[in-house]
């Protein structure tokens, strides 16, 4: 093949493909050159502007390191996330949402007791959350395991600071009942990492980096599809305008404030302290609903 020109590189490139055995690797390709060249095309792309790409996901890829995923960020801030997620989790109505993992979960959390506090002297007002874990089909989940990870009133997870211990974020088992609670800190609205690549183009694009507040989680039960969801905090001012798309109306709750005195844990608290009460609706495995 020689003497390719704007016209015919498309399908060159194409047809280069064609011995490709694994097939789906194949599908992929062969539908990224057509969006890519397409693009190109439509926007009239300039080489000034090609070099600029490269440039930026150049700095992208520089950004990341074992704690700072910069490629999630710019896959969230697209959109890409939500709308991977969406068409992977297709449920029954009411099953509970999933939305973006985001990048700053850990699998080797903490394990802790029911009622324990999972903030682990994190800074903040004290949350006291509660919830149960059923089926859409109406049977309680005994046992669902619950990981959960939320930011400090900074707005920083514990892995963006160095060292230290875990904190804000642990494993917890519901009991027969499915129910489960434990103790943290209320959830504060936090800018996404914005110092980066991913933060000077939300920049340029006239975007702000805000999540509104929410408490992670991942709940999982033998013959149950794994919910990586949210809940959002009524109220707060981002919740249309979360910077990485992830709000579902059914994954807000109340938060409600309580003045200081009698916690649900039986104890005192000298300050005011907030609870949440959230159950968690899973979803058996094979039951997806296609859109
Ligand atoms: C998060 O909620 O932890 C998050 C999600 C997407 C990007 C950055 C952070
Ligand atoms: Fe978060």
């Amino acid at each position: 093949m020689r003497n390719l020109n704007e016209e015919t590189i498309t399908q060159a490139v194409l047809a280069r493909n064609h011995d490709m055995k694994d097939s789906r690797l194949k599908e992929i390709m062969t539908s990224l050159v057509q969006h890519l060249h397409a693009f190109a095309r439509e926007t009239r792309l300039t080489e000034e502007e090609w070099a600029a790409g490269i440039q930026f996901l150049t700095e992208v890829g520089q950004t990341c390191t074992p704690t700072r995923q910069e490629f999630i960020l710019l896959s969230d801030t697209l959109g890409l996330s939500t709308l991977v997620t969406a068409q992977n989790h297709r449920k029954p109505p009411g099953c509970t949402e999933a939305t973006v993992f985001g990048p700053f979960y850990v699998d080797d959390a903490p394990d802790y007791a029911l009622g324990d506090d999972v903030g682990n002297g994190m800074a903040g007002e004290p949350c006291f959350v509660s919830g149960q874990v059923r089926s859409i089909t109406g049977e309680i989940v005994p046992g669902a395991k619950l990981e959960v990870w939320q930011a400090d009133a900074e707005g920083f997870y514990d892995v963006q600071r160095d060292g230290g211990p875990a904190q804000g974020r642990g494993r917890l088992l519901a009991d027969r009942e499915g129910r489960f609670h434990f103790k943290s800190i209320v959830a504060e609205s936090y800018p996404i990492p914005h110092d980066g690549p991913v933060g000077r183009m939300l920049d340029a694009m006239g975007r702000h980096p805000w999540r509104p507040a929410h408490l992670h989680f991942m709940v999982s039960a033998p013959g149950y599809e794994t919910l990586v969801t949210h809940v959002f905090r009524e109220g707060c001012q981002y919740l249309d305008s979360d910077a990485v798309f992830g709000v579902r109306s059914s994954l807000i709750a109340d938060w409600v404030a309580h003045p200081a005195g009698r916690t649900p844990d039986g104890a005192s608290s000298d300050t005011p302290f907030y609870t949440l009460d959230f159950d968690f609706i899973l979803n058996p495995v094979g039951k997806e609903t296609i859109a």
